[in-house]
């Protein structure tokens, strides 16, 4: 089981409403997954295995201040100790990576936000809320690789964030996935 260090954080935004992150339960995280990443299925897409062991993190818009508890969720993450995929740790730097022991690879999942929220910001948040809980995470330490199954057309949006593609793309049900992580 996955063990929570940072378990919420609040941010206002550029239009003055302010998000609010917290860890959810991974059932919350199933309505948006579906509508954001799988809005045709398939259904084994938006349940995953081993998905009551992870760290859900979902971002909640308080769009009024005078109402903090009208929370709406937006965009959701979910963290696990999977290790970093055997076939890629040649290309990773030659540096004192421990990623690949056990229970020093974070790997985040089903990362998405809302059609209606995205481009606000609010993913940017949400992504940077996981690192720093990765840093803050003990169990890890320097030279742990948070990493992921990107799609494609994410991938830019990853890379402006600091992360790096590993190996060559490859598709499952009919997308384009491509191995990134950073080293943090
Ligand atoms: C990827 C995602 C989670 C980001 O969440 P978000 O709340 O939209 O993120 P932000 O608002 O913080 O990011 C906005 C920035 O990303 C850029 N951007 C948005 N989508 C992008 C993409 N697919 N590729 C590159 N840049 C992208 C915007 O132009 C904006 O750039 P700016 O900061 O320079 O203005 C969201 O776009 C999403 O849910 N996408 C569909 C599902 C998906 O692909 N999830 C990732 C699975 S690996």
């Amino acid at each position: 089981m996955i063990t929570k260090h940072r378990n919420v954080a609040t941010f206002m935004m550029a239009n003055l409403e302010s998000i609010k992150i917290q860890s959810v339960d991974c059932e919350e995280t199933w309505p948006i997954r579906r509508a954001v990443l799988y809005p045709r299925g398939p259904e084994e897409g938006i349940h995953i295995p081993g998905d009551e062991k992870g760290l859900h993190f979902g971002a909640f818009l308080i769009s009024d201040p005078s109402f903090p508890d009208k929370l709406q969720l937006t965009s959701v993450i979910s963290l696990f100790y999977d290790k970093f995929p055997s076939h890629l740790t040649p290309l990773l730097p030659n540096i004192t990576c421990t990623g690949n022991e056990q229970f020093k690879a974070l790997r985040f999942r089903k990362f998405a936000t809302l059609n209606d929220f995205q481009n606000q910001g609010i993913g940017s948040r949400l992504f940077q809320f996981v690192v720093d809980h990765a840093r803050d995470d003990s169990s890890l330490g320097p030279g742990t690789i948070v990493w992921c199954a990107a799609r494609r057309s994410a991938q830019d949006w990853y890379i402006k964030r600091g992360m790096r593609v590993f190996g060559d793309s490859y598709f499952k049900n009919g997308i384009e996935f491509v191995t990134m992580a950073i080293i943090i």
